[in-house]
């Protein structure tokens, strides 16, 4: 969706505005076709490291350049195309996707499914409308008993509750806050934590009770220093953060996680033009475990504090 302002085609401004857009997705597209390449690469990382070609380079990509903060890549995005996460196109997708497990939901389900029928809380962070909900419990079985608490943005809680309301679903609860997780026994953030600012350690650290079991799905992940950009779905933009991967493991760690399995998730890629070094070709899975959730553990069969790694080669720090 275009700006309120440049809905019109004949007016001049909506016509510059456009044709910025197709500047900057097509610089951008070719930035990113340059950093798969070693010479590309090299040459964007000595490009971005003078401040005059980085001013050009960053002019250039506009709203797909990186930022010191969600409020001023949520400022830059604004000036092109003003929705967010509240779009139509996004509630509709993720209504639509409310039967469909992904790839990438199937190593979640291999560590939730054993575990699945003894859980009483769940917290999906992020979890629109309960889509994961619905979508899991075709596959595994749910207590009658659960309460699937999920947060999101306020214009994904009506949808929520209208879907819940159709499928007669009594489990499902929207929270108002992230505190609402305290002592959950399972948190998910699949397809979310690249949505928050905050690192999810600090997040579970305000919490009065640490969930036992965290899965982090679906989330692109820098292997250095994180980076703040803008998710360019087209119709709307989102400001996004690819979180360090070692300070989350890090941070997991001082919290009393250890990490019992890791995965990629070659669906999905989120490639930051002037930073091909820090991209995430594919998006990452992970599962962390209260080190003193003892008896999950045996029927888990993870005494041993060995990390799975599913589908890659990658070795864990
Ligand atoms: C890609 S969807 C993920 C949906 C679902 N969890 C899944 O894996 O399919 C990301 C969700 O994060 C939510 N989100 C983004 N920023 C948020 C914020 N600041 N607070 C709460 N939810 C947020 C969005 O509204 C959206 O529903």
């Amino acid at each position: 969706m275009i700006p309120e302002h440049a809905e019109h085609p004949g007016d001049s401004r909506s016509l510059l505005l456009r044709w910025r857009l197709f500047q900057i997705r097509a610089f951008a597209a070719f930035l990113v076709w340059m950093g798969n390449r070693a010479i590309g690469r090299d040459l964007i990382v000595r490009l971005r490291s003078r401040r005059w070609s980085r001013s050009l380079l960053e002019f250039a990509l506009a709203y797909r350049r990186t930022f010191t903060s969600f409020t001023e890549a949520q400022a830059s995005a604004a000036n092109y195309i003003a929705a967010g996460h509240e779009h139509p196109d996004d509630i509709r997708y993720h209504i639509s996707i409310s039967e469909t497990i992904r790839e990438s939901d199937y190593p979640l389900l291999l560590y939730l499914a054993p575990i699945a029928g003894r859980l009483r809380r769940v917290f999906d962070l992020g979890g629109h409308a309960g889509n994961l909900f619905y979508a899991y419990s075709n596959r595994i079985c749910f207590s009658p008993d659960l309460i699937w608490t999920i947060y999101d943005l306020p214009a994904k809680k009506a949808a929520g509750k209208d879907l819940a309301a159709q499928r007669a679903e009594n489990r499902i609860r929207f929270a108002s806050s992230i505190l609402e997780a305290s002592a959950s026994d399972v948190l998910i953030a699949s397809g979310s934590i690249h949505y928050f600012d905050q690192p999810l350690d600090e997040m579970l650290a305000s919490l009065d009770g640490l969930p036992a079991h965290v899965f982090v799905n679906r989330s692109p992940w820098s292997p250095g220093n994180p980076l703040i950009t803008v998710q360019d779905n087209r119709s709307y933009l989102v400001p996004c953060k690819l979180h360090s991967r070692a300070q989350l493991i890090a941070g997991m760690a001082r919290l009393g996680y250890f990490l019992v399995a890791e995965w990629p998730v070659h669906e999905l890629k989120l490639c930051v033009p002037l930073y091909p070094d820090l991209s995430a070709r594919t998006y990452s899975g992970f599962y962390f475990k209260q080190k003193m959730a003892g008896a999950d553990r045996r029927t888990l069969g993870q005494d041993s504090g060995t990390v799975a790694t599913i589908g890659s080669e990658n070795s864990l720090s």
